[in-house]
């Protein structure tokens, strides 16, 4: 059999060590780094991973795409599939910022305490990488979900875009400030009603007061992906996995759970590996969110 190698194109002048490290951890042989990558860029290298090996061990060259910049790492993913032709084709994935496979996770880890077809959930921080991704998973397992932004217009234009994605998706666009800079009350009835609640803020934003999380009455799950200071739901620990929220919400039966940046972040990780090696497994393998979604359920 070939050796495995992995050509990571990545928009950024240094390609994250991140992503070379897990692709080694994941069994990667031999990793071909390129960093600075543009969609055009991008064409000859992916020739060169098409051509060069035939029959059978096309499907051991594979694709990694990422980097910082989640529209500039999209625009080349699209420009990887174009390049394509016929079955002259290569595994490829896509996870910029890690935006993917966080997104996969959060939902995985909400699907074990919610029946996610029909519940209710808010996505704070909708409009993010992760958190536009989050409301695009979620709307396809039937959620009803409400995304949250600091702009009406903002949650609105995900929401459009959702829409375009998932076939009779339900989202309803959220302002989550009012003019005094509280809560808007719009989104304190969404999270009354919620199932799921998923903090997906910019690192290091606060977006869920403790007192907040107590008037989410009905939830049974809350994620927060926020690692930096302080907590994105004030109370819930970066460790949190699964934890029972009996102390902060003494009245809720069954009680609701947590988890944190961390706890979410293990089977952020065994998705992350797991697709990397499925890349390797069919030169048709092509992952996005939703693929990623697939591999995450066996971690469920
Ligand atoms: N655990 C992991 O493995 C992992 C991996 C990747 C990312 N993450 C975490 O996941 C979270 C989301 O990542 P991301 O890249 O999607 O984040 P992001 O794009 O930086 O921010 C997400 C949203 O947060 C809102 N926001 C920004 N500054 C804010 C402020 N000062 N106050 C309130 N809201 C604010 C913005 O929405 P509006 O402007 O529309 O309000 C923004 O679209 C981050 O905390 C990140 O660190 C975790």
């Amino acid at each position: 059999m070939a050796r495995r190698v992995l050509l990571q194109l990545d928009a950024d002048s240094q390609p994250s060590t991140f992503d070379a490290i897990v692709a080694v951890d994941a069994g990667v042989d031999v990793l071909l780094r390129h960093g600075g990558v543009t969609p055009e860029a991008a064409v000859p290298l992916v020739h060169g991973g098409m051509f060069t090996r035939g029959g059978k061990d096309l499907s051991s060259t594979a694709i990694f795409v990422g980097g910082s910049d989640v529209a500039a790492a999209e625009a080349i993913f699209r420009t990887v599939q174009k390049t394509f032709f016929g079955p002259v084709r290569l595994g490829v994935m896509l996870d910029p910022s890690g935006a993917n496979t966080t997104a996969a996770a959060a939902v995985v880890v909400a699907g074990r305490h919610a029946d996610l077809a029909g519940a209710r959930a808010v996505v704070l921080g909708g409009t993010g990488a992760v958190g536009r991704r989050v409301a695009r998973l979620l709307a396809r397992e039937r959620c009803r979900v409400a995304v949250a932004s600091r702009s009406a217009e903002r949650a609105k234009a995900v929401c459009d875009s959702v829409a375009e994605a998932v076939e009779n998706a339900q989202l309803t666009p959220v302002a989550a400030q009012s003019d005094a800079g509280t809560l808007h009350g719009e989104l304190l009835d969404c999270l009354a009603e919620a199932d799921v609640v998923i903090a997906a803020g910019a690192a290091g934003t606060r977006l869920l007061s403790g007192e907040c999380l107590r008037q989410c009455v009905k939830a049974k799950v809350f994620v927060d992906l926020n690692a930096v200071p302080p907590e994105g739901i004030e109370g819930i620990v970066a460790t949190d996995a699964g934890r029972p929220l009996t102390a902060e919400r003494p009245s809720a039966q069954p009680p609701a759970v947590a988890y944190g940046p961390i706890g979410v972040g293990g089977i952020k990780m065994k998705i992350h590996r797991e697709a990397v090696q499925q890349i390797f497994h069919s030169n048709q393998a092509c992952l996005d969110a939703e693929e990623m979604l697939e591999i995450g359920r066996a971690f469920a």
